[in-house]
């Protein structure tokens, strides 16, 4: 009964100029591992559910992508989006399909460009989860203690006196918060990072839908008898026109009463941008971090560096810096001020 969606239709912008709109982040080997992000995924999930049970999730112009990379993969386990409506419809199109398939499934919701280097744990962790869902009508997010005060993530507040279960009951659910908050949160002790992975049986995420996102729902109620016939790629044409975009954390882990956490030490990473990429990367002595044969560094520290084999590049008195060159294209920019490569990537398009 169980089945894995992956969620892969993201542009990773933070990652440019190696993330581009036409190649994103988790159809690259980042880590120089030898298997890119989703494959990776794709390999991890098949220890939870049978390959013939995982789903992808992306914009139909990257379904050649995941035919190529996740080899075994049958073009009908590919859900093409024609436009991007963030992840709430990308997992109500889903649901709904493996409800068509399998009304009994509970279901691992997964992004596809994580990293997590504890995998024994996660699969551990998964298969609590999984039996939790089962037999509880739970809506579950699988936890990450927080490091930092990152706005990036969602915010999950537990209740801390229930100290014997491993799966606890949700108090509020925060996405994004702001910095001020996100500080109180960690300094707390009583959050948890969003890890954006999530178990549910499908029944559970079915009702939720219709419980808090019904625009979104009634959306897929009324086309359901067209998924898996030859009218389903006009229904998902003609639906995801006049879809709200919204992210399954606002539309339903905010609201949701029945939420709850397994947090696990998985050796995660989102790897959202460079400088945490930059910390699963081997460090020279002055805290250089460089993928590429070629690149001499002096009188340089705690910089990450990233060039095509071929480019020989020599660097002097940088501290700090993401040397990055990609596509024809070099970006130089301090790693404290990352966030912004979002923003240039959104000018680009605009002066293009
Ligand atoms: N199919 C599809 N369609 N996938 C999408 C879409 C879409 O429109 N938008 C995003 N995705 C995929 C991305 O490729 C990624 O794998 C995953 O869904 C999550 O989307 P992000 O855009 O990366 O979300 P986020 O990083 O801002 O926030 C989420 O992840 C954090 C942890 O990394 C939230 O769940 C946070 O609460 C969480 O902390
Ligand atoms: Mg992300």
């Amino acid at each position: 009964n169980n089945y894995c969606v992956i969620m892969a239709g993201g542009i990773g912008s933070r990652f440019w100029p190696m993330s581009r709109t036409s190649y994103p982040k988790q159809f690259i080997d980042i880590l120089g591992t030898g298997r890119t992000l989703i494959q990776q995924t794709y390999d991890r999930l098949q220890r939870i559910a049978p390959k013939e049970n995982i789903l992808v999730v992306t914009n139909e112009d990257y379904r050649e992508l995941v035919l190529q990379q996740c080899e075994e993969m049958n073009p009908s386990q590919v859900l093409c989006e024609p436009t991007r409506r963030n992840t709430a419809p990308c997992i109500a199109y889903a649901s709904y399909k493996i409800k068509a398939l399998n009304p009994d499934a509970n279901v691992l919701v997964a992004p596809a460009d994580h990293l997590i280097l504890k995998e024994d744990k996660f699969i551990e962790s998964v298969n609590v989860a999984l039996d939790y869902v089962s037999n509880n009508d739970a809506l579950l997010t699988l936890g990450i203690e927080p490091s930092r005060p990152d706005t990036g993530y969602g915010y999950i507040q537990f209740d801390s006196t229930d100290k014997k279960s491993r799966v606890k009951k949700v108090k509020t659910f925060t996405e994004k918060p702001n910095i001020e908050l996100a500080k109180q949160f960690v300094e707390s002790g009583e959050f948890s990072w969003n890890s954006g992975m999530f178990i549910w049986s499908n029944k559970s995420i079915l009702k939720a839908f219709e419980n808090n996102l019904s625009e979104v729902n009634s959306l897929f109620v009324d086309g359901f008898s067209k998924l898996n016939t030859p009218d389903e790629e006009n229904f998902i044409k003609d639906t995801y026109a006049v879809c709200k975009s919204i992210s399954i954390d606002y539309g339903i882990m905010e609201k949701a009463p029945n939420v709850y956490v397994i947090s696990a030490d998985i050796g995660w990473s989102d790897l959202g941008t460079w400088g945490s990429i930059y910390t699963h990367l081997k460090h020279d002595e002055n805290l250089n971090a460089t993928i590429g044969k070629n690149v001499m560094m002096y009188e340089s520290q705690n910089c990450i560096v990233s060039m095509p084999k071929e480019k020989l590049v020599v660097l002097q008195g940088l501290d700090g810096y993401i040397v990055v060159e990609s596509n024809n294209t070099l970006l130089i920019c301090k790693k404290e001020d990352e966030q912004k490569i979002k923003e240039f990537v959104t000018d680009i398009r605009i002066e293009k």
